[in-house]
C-alpha cells in the first residue's frame, strides 16, 4: 500500500513543485513506484515532465468530479517510470463545483483508494492557496504533509495561517493528519539571512525538519523547461545532490531498504 504524502504551502513558490517532480525522479530512481498527482489548476507539475497541458484530457478534475475513474487517465512517463495524474486549468472550476456536493474535501483521497495499492509513494502538488483543492490534498495526505519553506525574508510569515488550516482539518476532517516534514529550499549559503532562516525553522519545528536542504540553484529552475527532472538535466549539480539527499532520507525514514543509493 502506497505512502501518501502532500506538498502544501499557500505561499506561491516556495518549492512545492519542485520537490513534488524532483523528489518523485529519486523515488524512482531508487526502485519505488511513484504516482504523482497534480493538483493544482496552474498544471505545473503536468508540464515539468514535458507535457502539454492543453493536451490534457482528463486527470485529477475527473477524479475529484468522479466523472472518471483515476486509474483511467492516469499517464505514464516512461523514462522516468513516473505515473501522473494530470491537471489542465478546468481544475480551477472545481473549486467552485465541489461546494455543494457531500463529502467535498473527501474526493481525492476516495480517488486514490482503488489505485493505492499500485505504487510505492504518491506525493500530491498542492496549489498555493487553502481552498478546497489543498483541503482535498490535506484530507489524501494518509501519511503526512510536506511543508517547503523557502529561505528568505518572511519566509515564517503565512506558516501560521497553514498550521491553523492544518489544526481545522484535524478537528473536522482527518483527526490523525500529522506533517512529514518542513523542507528548507532555495538556500542560498551567501546569504547569512538564509541560515537565520534555517536556524529559526529548526528551532521553530525541530526534528520535523529534513536534514536534507535544497540550495538555490539556476540548474533547478531551468530543468522544468526543457521537461526533464534535474536528475537528468543536471545530475551532479547541488540541486541534484540535495534531492538524491532527500529521496534517501525519506526512504530510511519509511524504514524502506533500497538495494543501491541514488
Ligand atoms: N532550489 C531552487 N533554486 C532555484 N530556483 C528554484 C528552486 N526551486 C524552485 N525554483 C524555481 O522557483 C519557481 C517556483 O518554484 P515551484 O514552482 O517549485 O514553487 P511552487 O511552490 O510549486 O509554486 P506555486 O505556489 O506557484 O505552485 C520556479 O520557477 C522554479 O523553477
Ligand atoms: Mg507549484
Amino acid at each position: 500500500m502506497a505512502r501518501i504524502y502532500t506538498l502544501a504551502n499557500q505561499k506561491g513558490g516556495v518549492g512545492k513543485t519542485t520537490t513534488t517532480i524532483n523528489l518523485g525522479a529519486y523515488l524512482s530512481s531508487l526502485g519505488q513506484r511513484v504516482l504523482l498527482v497534480d493538483l493544482d489548476p496552474q498544471a505545473n507539475a503536468t508540464s515539468c515532465l514535458g507535457i502539454d497541458k492543453r493536451s490534457v484530457r482528463a486527470g485529477t478534475y475527473e477524479a475529484l468530479m468522479g466523472s472518471r475513474p483515476a486509474a483511467e487517465t492516469i499517464l505514464h512517463n516512461k523514462q522516468f517510470k513516473l505515473s501522473l495524474l494530470s491537471s489542465a486549468p478546468a481544475l480551477a472550476g472545481a473549486e467552485v463545483e465541489l461546494v455543494n456536493e457531500l463529502a467535498r474535501e473527501g474526493r481525492l483521497k476516495q480517488a486514490l483508494v482503488p489505485i493505492k495499492d499500485r505504487y510505492d509513494y504518491i506525493l500530491i502538488d498542492c496549489p498555493p492557496s487553502l481552498g478546497l483543492l489543498t483541503l482535498n490534498g490535506m484530507v489524501a495526505a494518509q501519511d503526512g504533509l510536506i511543508i517547503p519553506v523557502q529561505c528568505e525574508y518572511l519566509a515564517l510569515e503565512g506558516l501560521g495561517m497553514l498550521l491553523d488550516t492544518i489544526e481545522r482539518v484535524r478537528k473536522a476532517l482527518f483527526p490523525q493528519l500529522r506533517i512529514r516534514g518542513v523542507l528548507l529550499t532555495m538556500y542560498d549559503n551567501r546569504t547569512n539571512l538564509a541560515q537565520e532562516v534555517v536556524d529559526e525553522v529548526r528551532r521553530h519545528f525541530k526534528n520535523q525538519v529534513f536534514t536534507a536542504v535544497i540550495p538555490r540553484s539556476v540548474r533547478l529552475a531551468e530543468a522544468p523547461s526543457h521537461g526533464l527532472p534535474i536528475l537528468a538535466y543536471f545530475p551532479n549539480s547541488a540541486g541534484a545532490e540535495a534531492h538524491r539527499a532527500l529521496a534517501n532520507e525519506v526512504l530510511q525514514q519509511d524504514g524502506v531498504k533500497v538495494a543501491v543509493e541514488a
